[in-house]
């Protein structure tokens, strides 16, 4: 994925050139914001057709921490945590596999697991996580090899779709690496169909790392695509050789502009979360969380389960951050105001409150605060103001609101108006 990690490095100091050119929007652009909450943007579209991932899907997948260490035991011992530890209860439900269970094909073509380390083989680890109530998802790739070389899909597209439906995959991560001179809309067409025809709802999650824009053409394609390179267990790393990937803020950056392609059924992916991965600090862990909730992101924790720390559990079963992001209008929140270091973000909810994160990008504690005009809200207008990681109302106020936030933390908001 070179290509793909170039592009998007060129795409963000392109970003990065604008936003140091802007300083507080202007009144105009305010104005603009405030009408996108009455008549929404175009992406929020009506449900997909399938009915799948109305919401954005929620699970775990294990490359963030396990890349290809992964075995039946892990993934059995990770639906059991999910169960335990009260990430189920918070809404996960998919456990994915992700590259490496696979390792080469029979002789009539079809996928053969590690046998060393799925020695009971797919279907019987289906069954298993199917068992705890949850579901199951696999991972593959449009090339003729996955990223870690093992086989990918070209040219067994509906082999593959029907071995997945009969032992019982409920979601298809499907990668880019060995596709050279594969037209992407075509490949990712064809295993989309493919799964469809095998007559088991599947949710398909494209991975081509944006780099075809896929979400100006692949909604009904598949219910969610990755919009940037791979994420890395950092704050602000921007993706150069000696990086993990793509630091939190820097993916922030990079889909910042893609809200109005986000919809039930349809979801732009900054990839899976890096909560309680690495170096990221409590705050940094916060503001990762609440930036995908407000993004309507898929919630794809990446974590080890079995070993989180309380704080770490904390911040990812949230669930009043999580209704955030499961709020069913799906709309990906965008940001309305802006300095260098302070930055506000809204993201309108189906029962016309609004979520709103305040932003410290700098390492001081900072006051921010929240116009109501910056949120389509009359200035007069009464809303409580509720805190969602204190989890208690924080204020009754009209105009404006603001607080006092740590260095790379967030205050995550929600903003009730009376009526
Ligand atoms: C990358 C993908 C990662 C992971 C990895 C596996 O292309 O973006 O999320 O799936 O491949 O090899």
């Amino acid at each position: 994925m070179p290509n793909a990690r170039a592009a998007s490095i060129a795409r963000t100091a392109s970003i990065a050139r604008a936003a140091s050119k802007a300083c507080l929007r202007t009144a105009a652009t305010l104005a603009t914001a405030a009408l996108l909450v009455v008549v929404g943007p175009a992406g929020a579209a009506p449900a997909a057709g399938d009915g799948l991932a109305l919401t954005p899907p929620m699970g775990w997948n294990s490359w963030n921490k396990f890349a290809c260490n992964v075995s039946e035991q892990l993934i059995r011992d990770t639906a059991d945590a999910m169960a335990q530890s009260g990430m189920q209860a918070a809404g996960y439900q998919y456990v994915v596999i992700d590259d490496c269970w696979q390792v080469s094909r029979a002789a009539d073509g079809t996928v053969v697991a590690d046998p060393k380390r799925f020695p009971s083989g797919i279907k019987a680890l289906a069954d298993y996580v199917h068992s705890k109530g949850l579901k199951f998802g696999i991972y593959s790739d449009a090339g003729t090899g996955t990223c870690q070389k093992r086989p990918g899909s070209k040219d067994h597209e509906a082999q593959d779709a029907k071995t997945y439906a009969s032992w019982g995959v409920d979601y298809l991560k499907y990668d880019w690496c060995n596709a050279e001179g594969q037209d992407t809309r075509d490949s990712y067409q064809k295993m989309s169909q493919a799964l469809r025809a095998s007559g088991r709802p599947i949710v398909f999650s494209i991975c081509e790392w944006g780099s075809s824009k896929p979400w100006t053409w692949a909604s009904g394609v598949g219910h969610l695509w990755r919009a940037t390179g791979d994420i890395g267990a950092c704050w602000d790393c921007k993706g150069n050789p000696t990086d993990d990937g793509l630091g939190v803020t820097t993916i922030i950056d990079r889909v910042q502009d893609l809200y109005p392609y986000a919809g039930p059924g349809h979801w732009n992916d900054p990839d899976m979360l890096e909560v309680g991965n690495g170096k990221l600090t409590p705050a940094e862990n916060r503001a990762h969380f609440s930036f995908w909730c407000l993004l309507a992101a898929p919630l794809m924790a990446g974590n080890d389960l079995k070993a989180m720390s309380p704080e770490v559990k904390e911040v990812l079963t949230n669930t009043e951050a999580i209704a955030i992001d499961q709020d069913p209008l799906g709309m990906q929140g965008r940001k309305v105001r802006h300095d260098p270091t302070r930055e506000v973000w809204m993201k309108p909810l189906a029962d016309g409150s609004r979520a709103v994160i305040l932003w410290n990008r700098g390492k001081e504690e900072a006051t921010i605060a929240v116009e109501w005009s910056d949120v389509g809200l009359a200035p007069r207008t009464q809303a409580v103001v509720r805190d969602l990681w204190k989890k208690a109302d924080a204020a009754t106020v009209s105009g404006r609101f603001e607080a006092k936030v740590a260095g790379h933390d967030v205050a995550f908001l929600k903003l009730t108006p009376k009526f």
